[in-house]
C-alpha cells in the first residue's frame, strides 16, 4: 500500500501567497480495488488560476486540485492498462486511486519530450492557440501586443501572431526574458513593464496602432493597450494576474471599447474544443520546425510545490512551471 504526499492548503492568504498557507501532509493511499486504478503522477501543472481558488474555491486541509500527468500503476479496470500515462486534474499529490472519471489518456508524441504535453503543445498552448486565432479573430499581418509574452500560454501566443506575419510586441517583468523574446523568439518590440512605464512605452512600440491584444494581466496593461486599440480591434481577455493576489482589477478607461468599436471577450479553453486536433497538428508540426520555441522551469519533489506557486505569481518561472514527481 503505497504511502502519498500531498500539499493541502490550511490557511487563505491576503496579497501574496506564503508557505506558511500549505502544508506538506503524508497518507496511506490503498491499493486499486476492483474498476479502479492506482496512478503515479509524474508530473504537476503550477497554473495562476491556482491563486484566485486560494482565496475561494480550494477547500482547507485537502489535496490542492491542480493539472497533472500520471502513471497507472496498478489497474483493475479494462479500461486503463498499466503503464499508461493520464492527464488529470488531482495534481498536487504523489498517488492517488481512481474509477477513471476526470482521467484522460495521453499518448505521447515519440519525436517531442514529454514536458511538451504539459504546455505549448498541452493546456497553455491551446489556450493561447484558441484564444488568438479563434477568440481574437487574428489576420495575417496585423499589430499585436502580448502580455506575460515569456510565460507558458503568452509565449506560444506571440510566436503564433509571428508565424501569421503580424507584426508582435511583448511585455514581461524580466530583462532574461525579454533578451529571450528579442533574440530567440524573435518579437518586434519588447518592454519591460517594470522598468518603463508601460503606457508610454506601448505607444513608442506600437506606431501603427494594435489590431488584437491578448490580455494575461488586465490592469494598467489593459488599460494602455485600449488607448492603442484600432478601429474594430479585437481584446481576447484570456486572465487578470495582476489582480489574482488583490482580488482587484481596475481599468480606468473602458469607455474606449466603445469609440474604437473594439470587442472584448473573455474566454476559456473549453469555449474552442473543435479546434483541438487542429491545434494538435499544428503544433507538433511548429514544435518539430523550430518556428514555436518554449521554456521550462521544473523545481524537483512535491515539497517544491508550494514555493513553485509563490515564485510563478512573483515572475521566477521563464515558460511553463512545473513540478516534477517522478521520472
Ligand atoms: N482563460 C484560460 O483558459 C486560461 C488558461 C491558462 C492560463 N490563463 C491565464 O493566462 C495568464 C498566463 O498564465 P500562464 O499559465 O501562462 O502563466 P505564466 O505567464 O507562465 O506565469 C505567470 C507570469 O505572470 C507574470 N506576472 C505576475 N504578476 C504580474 C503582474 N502583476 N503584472 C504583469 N505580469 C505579472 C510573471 O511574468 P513576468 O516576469 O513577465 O512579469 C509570471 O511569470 C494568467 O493570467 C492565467 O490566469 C487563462
Amino acid at each position: 500500500m503505497p504511502k502519498s504526499r500531498e500539499i493541502h492548503l490550511v490557511s487563505r492568504p491576503i496579497g501574496a501567497p506564503a508557505v506558511e498557507n500549505f502544508a506538506l501532509v503524508e497518507r496511506e493511499v490503498g491499493d486499486a480495488a476492483d474498476g479502479e486504478v492506482l496512478v503515479q503522477n509524474l508530473l504537476m501543472s503550477v497554473d495562476p488560476a491556482m491563486r484566485p481558488r486560494l482565496t475561494a474555491g480550494q477547500a482547507l486541509d485537502e489535496a490542492m486540485m491542480g493539472g497533472a500527468l500520471g502513471r497507472v500503476v496498478q489497474s483493475k479496470t479494462e479500461a486503463f492498462a498499466v503503464g499508461d500515462l493520464v492527464s488529470n486534474r488531482l495534481g498536487f499529490r504523489e498517488y492517488f486511486t481512481s474509477e477513471g472519471k476526470g482521467l484522460t489518456k495521453l499518448t505521447p508524441d515519440p519525436d517531442l519530450p514529454l514536458t511538451v504535453h504539459m504546455h505549448a503543445l498541452g493546456g497553455t498552448g491551446f489556450t493561447a492557440y484558441g484564444g488568438l486565432l479563434h477568440i481574437g479573430q487574428l489576420k495575417d499581418g496585423e499589430q499585436v501586443f502580448v502580455s506575460t509574452a515569456a510565460g507558458a500560454v503568452g509565449s506560444v501566443a506571440a510566436q503564433i501572431a509571428k508565424i501569421k506575419g503580424c507584426y508582435v510586441v511583448g511585455s514581461t517583468g524580466d530583462d532574461g526574458k525579454a533578451a529571450w523574446l528579442r533574440d530567440e523568439v524573435g518579437l518586434d518590440a519588447v518592454i519591460n513593464y517594470k522598468t518603463q512605464p508601460i503606457k508610454k512605452a506601448l505607444e513608442e512600440a506600437t506606431p501603427k496602432g494594435l489590431d488584437v491584444y491578448f490580455d494575461n494581466v488586465g490592469g494598467e496593461h489593459l488599460e494602455a493597450a485600449l488607448r492603442r486599440m484600432n478601429t474594430l480591434g479585437r481584446i481576447p481577455v484570456c486572465g487578470f494576474i495582476s489582480g489574482y493576489n488583490s482580488g482587484h482589477s481596475n481599468v480606468g478607461n473602458l469607455s474606449n471599447i466603445i469609440y474604437s468599436r473594439v470587442m472584448l471577450r473573455g474566454f476559456v479553453a473549453p469555449d474552442f474544443m473543435h479546434l483541438y486536433a487542429d491545434f494538435q497538428r499544428d503544433m507538433a508540426g511548429w514544435l518539430k520546425a523550430g518556428k514555436v520555441k518554449y521554456q521550462e522551469t521544473i523545481r524537483e519533489g512535491i515539497a517544491a510545490a508550494p514555493q513553485a506557486l509563490i515564485g510563478l505569481m512573483a515572475g521566477q518561472n521563464a515558460g511553463k512551471m512545473l513540478v516534477r514527481l517522478a521520472s
